[in-house]
């Protein structure tokens, strides 16, 4: 396994690209499997997650090849349905092939994701909302089961103890795409990446209306056709670039990224003090003041302060001037982070669904583990100002979600290496 050495105290000076959206082009090639015609997918991230996913298409006998920043799917009428354990225990997200799967194949056996290191995943509301168009299911042997004669459109309500979800969101637009009638989806995801899925199926010969907002109506038609789509800038690495300016008081210019994406999270680092200038598609970022506000942050659905960014946030909390209290109400228990930071020096104590994050002057290198993606993204940041050296462990997370992270901050002044453990 690979680990991190991060040696921290330099301002980053200088321009970041931004790769494609990791949680767009998740089911956006997915979706690729509601047709037998060819998809190209383009800016698409060189991730783990995208690898797995093409596995998880081989093993369905779906060609799919990633090739320098595209990925090219020729479903050619397969007839497989099953989404194996061994794959999607890797990658929770696999979750997003049931829908597109059900509808094309009128059967699918995805395994269910189990729970992963930031809480509990359950899938209630991906089982009512297929249901609902029509699908009979049952969880056995680990497995939700679907299979249904005919999809028919309907009305369902898609908001749960936590608010709206995204892949559950998902999962009923794609299958409600090739739904007899009309499906109506309310208390929908609202995120960019549910969005750019939408213009993806309708590139592919949707009807659909609604999508970014809470409600979502999609006409159904017979059969979708093949389509190329090029995926939105992954808002969550524009942030945990902003992030990085911020913390070790640099000055980055953040390239291809989408502002309009970010304003929960643009609003709270102008409250600290952090000065963020949009052109375009750049965004300029660096302190407007030496010491940095405190800040209080709660997570909600979009567009709400993302939870993908919680970590991240905390980095920058803990070496702000005050007390900052941070509070998760997507994922309650995703405070892996808090530990690691504290033997960094920071000074943060959790009270339920809260982290009280009181700022401390300086902290320091040590050795910590990563335990998931945004968690590790936040011991990066973390390292990035943090006095000394920085060993992070278990860094397959970050891979899984951050394409080639280290050469980018290297490239604005980082001093990172790679090495194996
Ligand atoms: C997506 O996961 C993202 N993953 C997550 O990003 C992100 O944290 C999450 O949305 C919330 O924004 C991808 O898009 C691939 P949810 P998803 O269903 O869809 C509860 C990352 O780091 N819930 O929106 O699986 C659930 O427990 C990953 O890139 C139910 O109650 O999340 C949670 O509390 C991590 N019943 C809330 O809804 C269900 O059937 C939101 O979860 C489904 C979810």
């Amino acid at each position: 396994m690979d680990k991190m050495v991060i040696c921290g105290g330099t301002p980053l000076h200088g321009t970041i690209e931004v790769s494609g959206s990791k949680n767009a082009v998740l089911p956006i090639m997915a979706a690729a499997l509601l047709t037998d015609e060819r998809c190209v997918i383009t800016n698409v991230p060189d991730l783990r997650d995208v690898q797995t996913m093409i596995r998880i298409f081989r093993a369905l006998d779906i060609k799919a090849v990633f090739d320098g920043g595209a990925v090219i799917i020729e479903p050619k009428s397969s007839k497989k349905f099953i989404a194996e354990y061994s794959l999607v225990k890797t990658m929770r997200a696999s979750i997003c092939v049931l829908g597109p799967l059900l509808a094309k194949q009128k059967k699918a056996q995805v395994s269910m994701p189990g729970g992963c290191v930031i809480g509990q995943r359950p899938v209630d509301l991906h089982i009512k909302g297929l249901r609902a168009l029509g699908a009979e299911i049952e969880i056995k042997h680990g497995y939700i089961s679907a299979q249904v004669k005919k999809l028919r459109g309907a009305n369902v309500f898609l908001g749960g103890a936590y608010g709206s979800s995204v892949l559950a969101t998902t999962n009923v637009l794609c299958a409600a795409t090739l739904a007899e009638g009309r499906t109506l989806i309310e208390n929908a995801a609202c995120e960019p990446e549910v969005a750019d899925l939408a213009d993806f199926l309708i590139k592919m010969g949707a009807k659909i209306r609604g999508h970014g907002t809470p409600t979502i109506e999609v006409e159904g038609v017979r059969q979708l056709g093949g389509a190329t789509h090029a995926v939105i800038p992954d808002r969550i690495e524009t942030g945990t670039h902003m992030i990085a300016a911020a913390l070790t008081d640099g000055d980055l210019l953040i390239r291809n990224a989408r502002r309009d994406h970010l304003s929960a999270l643009v609003d709270k680092l102008e409250q600290m003090g952090v000065g963020i200038t949009a052109r375009g598609e750049n965004i300029r970022v660096k302190r407007r003041q030496r010491t940095l506000k405190p800040v209080d942050v709660t997570t909600l659905p979009y567009p709400g302060f993302p939870t993908d960014m919680q970590a991240q946030m905390m980095s920058l909390a803990a070496v702000s001037d005050g007390i900052s209290v941070i509070t998760e109400k997507i994922f309650p228990d995703r405070f892996m982070h808090v530990s690691e930071m504290n033997r960094m020096g920071a000074d943060i104590f959790l009270e339920g669904a809260s982290a009280i994050v009181r700022g401390v002057k300086k902290l320091s290198g040590a050795p910590v583990m990563a335990s998931d993606l945004r968690a590790s993204a936040a011991l990066v940041l973390t390292a990035l100002v943090a006095e000394g050296r920085t060993d992070i462990s278990r860094i397959y997370h970050l891979d899984r979600g951050y394409d080639r992270i280290e050469t980018k901050l290297i490239k604005v002044g980082a001093k990172i290496r790679r090495e194996k453990e």
